[in-house]
């Protein structure tokens, strides 16, 4: 069943977004089987599937259908062309990778996805962004189920600054129905700690406000937080950019581990990070995407000469 972003049955087929939330037109809210809910299942949340032994993945080069897809995307900030026309297709329980030098456009192609872009004063989208074949920025889309189902973790740890430790990572269940019980929260709180590594730092302190924790542990609070609520596509945008290299590590196992339940990008700079968790990689430059391969295939042999240039490390 397709998750229920809030669309109507016939998908808008073109659009171009302004640069605030579309809150004068009323968004379609979630509701019935396949909404949010079915995608924040308590059970899968409290004890995650074990592997499927014996079922194949598909390699790289064999992707399955997409679970999220650009066409022609064009990102602006005002007269700014940050993102240009870009297409890209992100298949199912993938990790793809987006490296480019500082500034190339990545985090703001990130943004898009999950309608995050067009959170920023000025910004503006043209294009489709299809999740599960619904363009994301359809007419009457609920842009909280949107994002639900296709979270996100931003370059600079957010948590909320005013909520705790357990209570920043219950943040997103507060929209689900049913809303989960006190006990099933505190399990979902736990289980997510222990997904993002660092439950064992936090597990005596849970009450205590997030703005105490270390920026490395904010980051891992925050990939915990958009782990509670089960989105089916995760978006990290340099996840580990702020953690020592232990920490750091863990989250790359997890990134790596997550394959089996979701779909994933995430952005980096550490060009071995990219090549160690995922399956594809996409190679961005002056906000144009360059090229999009299996992560092996673009490190080893290269179709653009732009990107051997950069892995090769002749410029960025
Ligand atoms: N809020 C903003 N307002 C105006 N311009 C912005 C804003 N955010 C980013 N830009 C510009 O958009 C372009 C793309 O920025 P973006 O943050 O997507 O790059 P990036 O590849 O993620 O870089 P980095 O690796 O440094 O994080 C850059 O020229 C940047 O200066
Ligand atoms: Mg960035």
């Amino acid at each position: 069943m397709r998750p229920d972003i809030g669309l109507p049955d016939r998908a808008a087929t073109s659009r171009e977004t302004g640069g605030e939330l579309p809150s004068g037109r009323p968004l379609r809210e979630r509701r019935g089987p396949g909404a949010v809910t079915g995608a924040l299942a308590v059970s899968r949340a409290v004890t995650p599937p074990a592997p499927a032994a014996g079922v194949a993945r598909a390699t790289p080069d064999a992707a399955p259908a997409p679970r999220l897809a650009a066409e022609s995307l064009d990102a602006y900030f005002g007269a700014l062309h940050a993102v240009k026309d870009a297409t890209l297709a992100l298949p199912d329980r993938f990790v793809t990778a987006i490296i480019g030098p500082s500034g190339c456009g990545k985090s703001t192609l990130l943004r898009c996805l999950n309608r995050m872009h067009e959170t920023v004063p000025g910004a503006r989208v043209a294009g489709r962004v299809l999740f599960d074949g619904q363009d994301i920025y359809g007419r009457d889309v609920n842009v909280t189920a949107v994002r639900q189902h296709i979270g996100m973790v931003f370059q600079r740890p957010t948590p909320f600054p005013t909520m705790s430790i357990h209570d920043n990572v219950a943040a997103g269940l507060s929209t689900v129905s049913p809303r989960p019980s006190r006990t099933e929260i505190d399990a979902i709180v736990e289980h997510a700690l222990h997904r993002a590594a660092l439950w064992d730092e936090v597990k005596d302190r849970l009450r205590d406000a997030a703005t105490g924790l270390s920026g490395g542990q904010q980051q891992r609070l925050c990939i915990a937080r958009a782990l509670a609520v089960e989105p089916q596509v995760l978006l990290l945008d340099e996840p580990t950019a702020s953690l020592d290299p232990i920490s750091a590590q863990k989250v790359e196992e997890l990134v790596y581990e997550l394959r089996r339940d979701m779909t994933v990008v995430i952005v980096t700079h550490n060009m071995q990070q990219a090549a160690r968790v995922s399956d594809r990689t996409a190679f961005m430059l002056h906000g144009n995407l360059v090229e999009i391969a299996p992560t092996k295939e673009l490190f080893t042999t290269p179709r653009d000469e732009r990107t051997e240039a950069y892995i090769t490390g002749r410029f960025g």
